[in-house]
């Protein structure tokens, strides 16, 4: 019972004397707060000087993640150990991007994928009538998906290759069908990206992906030799799928799907912007596994975000977290990092099967800046909730136009100066705001912030990004006694699904549905339905 530990009754207490305090007070108290509260790593720098919190607090803080025996289960985690203990398998995606250190098996399909990025880039890949491959379509979901998606837009600005990588994942034909209209058979080539090669919505368009090749290149075994190739653990469905081993890029099952990026799951980013690229990414994460590993509690990046995410969780009552990346390139993180930190952290029981007593994951959302501020950040000035935030930056734009950067950081930094602050009645007074509008024109403030500014977006630095948030994740759900690697919640709606596919059809009946359940059935009957 986390409630009951010393450590977490210090800290409720604290909470308790602190919560009266605001940020504006927390910083006229120390002239130095930024230097007090923002670490460095490399060319990454974790300004925390906005969060509610004092020395005091963190120092508590780390004492919770000692109590929890925090440096033990890094330990394990390290060590290769199963701790994914519901599924009786090891995690060790930080041993796919260990270059020198790397397994054997690492190496080899790394080695498999660069001689195919180099098939694909010169040219000397053909697809059934003898033409070169300009198009690929990536066919996954979740975290065979997420996280190469979001990767492949993230640098764009790298994309130097005449290779144009689409993404569908949904099971909604629209996804499919609108990225194969613009597509040309003789010349596309299909990434099937499943970890278990069992999945509803990538199976069923890799099979309809396979029925439009196959119609305009005739029904031929080497036409979906050459036009399919597959990330995946199981090599007896890809088979089946009537992909050739040689084909196949394998895995394995201590990689998790969120996790999976940096394994086969990447081909599609290598194909991108290009293989060297995709080492530099691996790279990235590496220096910060090796961060994570290495510095201490004061210094660490992931744990100081973990610590900061349970605080705000726990003790001052957030029930949700935005992210808002100031990077168009980034627009699609806070949707990656929603699977990320929702799938590993969004659950009740604990290692022992017990309920935690304590709220787990936040809500993760976001959007990229300067658009959210013209929709929802009404809500985080003025709606009285309270949501902490991250804010991402990069240092020097990924696509300079004049002018462009400095307003975007600019947006930036007041955005997070305005949360944390805000506006008193006195000061909109002084500025000229009548008396009746000052409760419309004053605002609470002290929502607390962390802004993480990326020198430059690299493959390199993006690495270390995606590595520092993993890293959060892990020491998150030790602190709240999760195994962050399993995923059973996603199950119940897929067995109910299974059941429902024929009843929607038509094809069977099922009198033990609720009504509102049968009655929608029986409403959308009448539709004609494929
Ligand atoms: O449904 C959840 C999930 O299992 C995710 O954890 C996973 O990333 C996704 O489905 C896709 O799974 P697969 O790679 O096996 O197709």
């Amino acid at each position: 019972m986390l409630r009951t530990l010393p450590a977490w009754q210090a800290l409720a207490e604290h909470a308790q004397s602190l919560r009266p305090t605001h940020l504006r007070e927390l910083f006229a108290g120390n002239p130095a707060r930024f230097d007090h509260f923002s670490l460095r790593h490399g060319k990454l720098l974790l300004d925390f000087s906005k969060q509610r919190v004092t020395e005091e607090t963190l120092a508590r803080l780390r004492q919770l993640a000692q109590e929890l025996r925090l440096d033990a289960w890094t330990a394990r985690l390290r060590a290769g150990e199963a701790i994914n203990h519901t599924e009786g398998r090891a995690v060790r995606h930080m041993d796919l991007r260990a270059g020198d250190s790397a397994p054997p098996e690492v190496k080899a399909v790394l080695s498999r994928m660069a001689a195919f990025c180099d098939a694909i880039h010169s040219g000397t890949w053909r697809g059934y009538s003898g033409d070169c491959i300009t198009d690929v379509v990536n066919l996954g979901i979740g975290g065979s998906d997420l996280g190469p998606r979001m990767v492949v837009q993230a640098l764009s600005a790298q994309h130097q290759l005449d290779i144009k990588v689409h993404f569908v994942s949904n099971l909604d034909g629209a996804d499919l069908a609108s990225t194969l209209a613009h597509l040309n058979p003789r010349t596309t080539l299909f990434i099937v990206a499943s970890k278990t090669f069992s999945t509803l919505e990538t199976l069923t368009n890799a099979r309809t992906a396979r029925d439009w090749l196959l119609a305009a290149a005739g029904q031929t075994a080497e036409a979906v030799a050459k036009h399919f190739v597959a990330a995946s653990t199981n090599l007896k469905a890809t088979r089946e799928f009537g992909i050739a081993d040689e084909n196949v890029f394998e895995f394995w099952d201590w990689v998790g799907g969120r996790f999976s990026l940096w394994s086969a799951i990447g081909l599609p980013i290598a194909l991108a912007v290009g293989y060297r690229n995709f080492t530099e990414l691996l790279a990235g994460a590496h220096n910060l596994d090796r961060h994570f590993l290495e510095a201490p509690a004061e210094a660490n990046l992931p744990l100081t975000l973990a610590l900061l995410s349970l605080w705000n969780t726990d003790f001052l009552n957030a029930a949700s977290h935005g992210i808002f990346p100031y990077s168009q390139s980034l627009s699609l993180f806070p949707r990656y990092l929603q699977q990320l930190e929702m799938e590993s952290n969004g659950k009740l029981y604990d290692r022992a099967g017990d309920p935690v007593d304590v709220p787990t994951c936040p809500i993760i959302w976001g959007e990229a800046g300067t658009n959210g501020q013209h929709s929802f950040f009404q809500l985080l000035h003025q709606g009285g909730q309270p949501i902490p935030s991250d804010f991402i930056a990069l240092g020097k734009s990924d696509y300079p136009l004049h002018g462009h950067h400095t307003a975007l950081l600019a947006n930036c930094l007041a955005q997070s100066a305005a949360l944390a602050f805000g506006q008193t009645a006195e000061e909109a007074s002084a500025s000229g705001i009548p008396e009746h509008l000052l409760p419309y024109r004053t605002f609470p403030g002290n929502q607390p912030s962390t802004t993480l500014v990326l020198g430059e977006l690299t493959p390199y630095t993006l690495g270390q990004l995606i590595a520092l948030y993993e890293h959060k994740v892990f020491c998150l759900s030790v602190l709240w006694g999760l195994n962050a690697f399993d995923q059973w919640g996603v199950e119940l709606g897929k067995v109910l699904a299974s059941r429902l596919t024929p009843v929607v059809r038509g094809e069977a009946d099922d009198h033990t549905l609720d009504s509102s359940t049968a009655g929608l059935i029986t409403h959308l009957r009448q539709f004609r339905m494929s």
